[in-house]
This record gives C-alpha cells, sequence and structure tokens, in this order.
C-alpha cells in the first residue's frame, strides 16, 4: 500500500499525514509546489516521480468561500475539473480515489439532517464547483470514493477555532453568525475515519457527533480557551443574523449532515465535537 495525499499543507491533509504516519502507512503527501492538481503534466510528472500508488486521498480544493464568487474560474478548475483529471488518472493506474466534498453543496432548506441520496443544490460559487467536482469524478471513476464533511477545523490551517482564538485576543467584542448550523468537525478525527475509509466505494458523509450554530461554536471556543489558561480580550460574544453579518457568499442556514451510513460502516460515530475542541485548544494552548 503506498497513498498519495494532495493538500499536504491544509487542515486536512497535515492531519492526514500526522494520521498515516501514526499507524505507519506509507504515503508521499503534495502541496501546490510539488503537484499543481489543475495542470495535468505537473501531476503525470509527479506521479512519474514518486508512484505509483494504490490510493489517492484528494484534499487539496478552492476552499475560499466568499472569494470564489468573484473567482469563480479559479474555483471551477481547482474543485471541478481537477478531481475529473486526478480520476482518470486514478482510473488508468488502478489507483483507489477519495475524495473530500462539503456539506455546502446542499441548500439548508430541509430541518432533518442531509443524506448522502439527498438532492444536491448549492447555493454558493464554492458550493456549485464542489457539487460539480463530485459529479465529473464519479463519470470517470465510478468507484471512487466521496466523502461530505463540514465545519472543518484543527490544530494547522486557518480555520473558524483559529479565526476566532485571534479575532478574540484582539477584540473585546465578537459577532457570530447565530442561525446557520451545522456538524464542527476535527481534522485529525476525520483523518483517523479517512483511514478506515480507503477501500470504501460511493458517497458517504462523516463529522464530529453533535450539531451547533457558529454563535455556540464560538461560545464554546472562548469557554474551552479559558480552561486552557489561553490569555483573551473578549468580554462578550454577540449573536447576529446572516442577513446582518452579509457574508459575500451565501451559506446553507442548515447543512448538517447525517452520518448514518459511514457510522455503521466503521461501526462507531466521531466523537462528540466539544471533546474534539478540547484537544484541539490543547494545542493551541
Ligand atoms: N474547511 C472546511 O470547513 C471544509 C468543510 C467541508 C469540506 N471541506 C473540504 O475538505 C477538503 C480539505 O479542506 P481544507 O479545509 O483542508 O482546505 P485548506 O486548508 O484550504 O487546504 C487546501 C489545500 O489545497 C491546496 N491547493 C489549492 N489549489 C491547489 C492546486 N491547484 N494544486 C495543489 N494544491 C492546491 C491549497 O494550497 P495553497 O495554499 O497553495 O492554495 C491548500 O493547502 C476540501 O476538499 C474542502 O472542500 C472543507
Amino acid at each position: 500500500m503506498k497513498v498519495w495525499v494532495t493538500g499536504a499543507e491544509g487542515i486536512l491533509g497535515s492531519a492526514l499525514q500526522k494520521a498515516l504516519r501514526g499507524k505507519n502507512i506509507p504515503f508521499v503527501a503534495s502541496a501546490r509546489r510539488h503537484a499543481d492538481v489543475t495542470d495535468g503534466e505537473s501531476i503525470e510528472a509527479f506521479y512519474r516521480r514518486k508512484g505509483p500508488f494504490t490510493h489517492l486521498i484528494h484534499c487539496a480544493a478552492y476552499t475560499k468561500v466568499d472569494r470564489a464568487e468573484s473567482e469563480p474560474e479559479e474555483a471551477w478548475i481547482v474543485n471541478a475539473q481537477a478531481p475529473e483529471e486526478l480520476g482518470r488518472l486514478a482510473a488508468r493506474e488502478g489507483m483507489r480515489m477519495l475524495h473530500i466534498s462539503t456539506d455546502y453543496v446542499f441548500d439548508g432548506i430541509s430541518s432533518t439532517p442531509y443524506t448522502e441520496t439527498d438532492l444536491l443544490k448549492p447555493a454558493s460559487i464554492y458550493g456549485k464547483t464542489k457539487a460539480e467536482g463530485e459529479a465529473r469524478l464519479l463519470n470517470v471513476l465510478p468507484d471512487a470514493c466521496i466523502i461530505r464533511t463540514s465545519w472543518l477545523f484543527g490544530p494547522i490551517g486557518r480555520n473558524f477555532v483559529s479565526t476566532m482564538l485571534d479575532l478574540m485576543r484582539s477584540r473585546e467584542m465578537v459577532r457570530v453568525v447565530s442561525d446557520q448550523r451545522g456538524r464542527p468537525t476535527y481534522a485529525p478525527d476525520l483523518a483517523e475515519a479517512l483511514i478506515d475509509a480507503l477501500d470504501w466505494k460511493g458517497v458517504y458523509h462523516i463529522a464530529n457527533t453533535g450539531q451547533t450554530s457558529w454563535y455556540a461554536f464560538a461560545l464554546a471556543i472562548r469557554a474551552s480557551a479559558r480552561s486552557k489558561g489561553i490569555l483573551l480580550s473578549c468580554y462578550s460574544v454577540e449573536p447576529i443574523s446572516s442577513i446582518e453579518f452579509d457574508a459575500v457568499a451565501p451559506r446553507p442556514r442548515f447543512s448538517v449532515l447525517d452520518t448514518t451510513k459511514a457510522d455503521r460502516e466503521r461501526g462507531k460515530p466521531l466523537r462528540f465535537w466539544k471533546e474534539s475542541l478540547k484537544e484541539c485548544l490543547s494545542i493551541y494552548a
């Protein structure tokens, strides 16, 4: 077995390398400078240099949800075309491929958790490009595995926890959206689950247990940070609506993923997100 991980320097790609190392699974991880996933020659050259691989876990993506609204072509090339290109390579070389997707492929109108078979109806450019990437990949590699996850946070990379900590260290008051609900997912926990999923086929949802709002997530970050002795100047976290916050890209009001299928396959769910948050903050402390 030899695994290729793209997105080596991202939130998930970095956690995945640690998890693979912990399990003594041979792998090679590529960042953009090693293999630009939008450049066919670059990925072929990387494969020739470092391959062959038995598995590809594709974590690289264009993840700037707001910026994608003004850079749709770039988001499209990375999120829609690259998975298809990599899928063709995987089909030709007989590599299994795990592709990471997002809760933002759903419209958020539902009031019950989204299952793998629910209709994709993304509201944002980012969501549309990710939905198109899923479809294109399955078209060229029907045996691929697509893992949708949500609200990723972790000890490395820019994410909600690091952003909140920065704001809470520098400001006395922070306003956070309270009318969007989802399932925070700790990258190291997802990474462990991805290793279990190496030979899965089809679409799965994986997220930590429990759902919350960004506002309640922020409150939990502040409480956990304080309990770890992290100094914060923020004395007030205020809830605001999505309309007041006025983000550039529309986001689903409710993007809670139903993870029953993956939980059953693995024989257990991921732990409760607040447990993982505590672990994450001890690394920041
Ligand atoms: N973050 C979330 O909340 C979230 C939620 C649900 C699903 N997801 C999905 O989970 C996966 C992992 O996300 P993440 O949060 O780990 O993302 P991330 O931290 O933004 O990392 C993505 C990585 O992809 C790299 N990349 C972008 N374009 C590339 C290219 N053309 N060639 C090679 N590398 C390229 C980026 O490198 P550069 O820095 O050089 O651009 C970055 O290191 C993605 O598929 C994402 O859509 C994320």
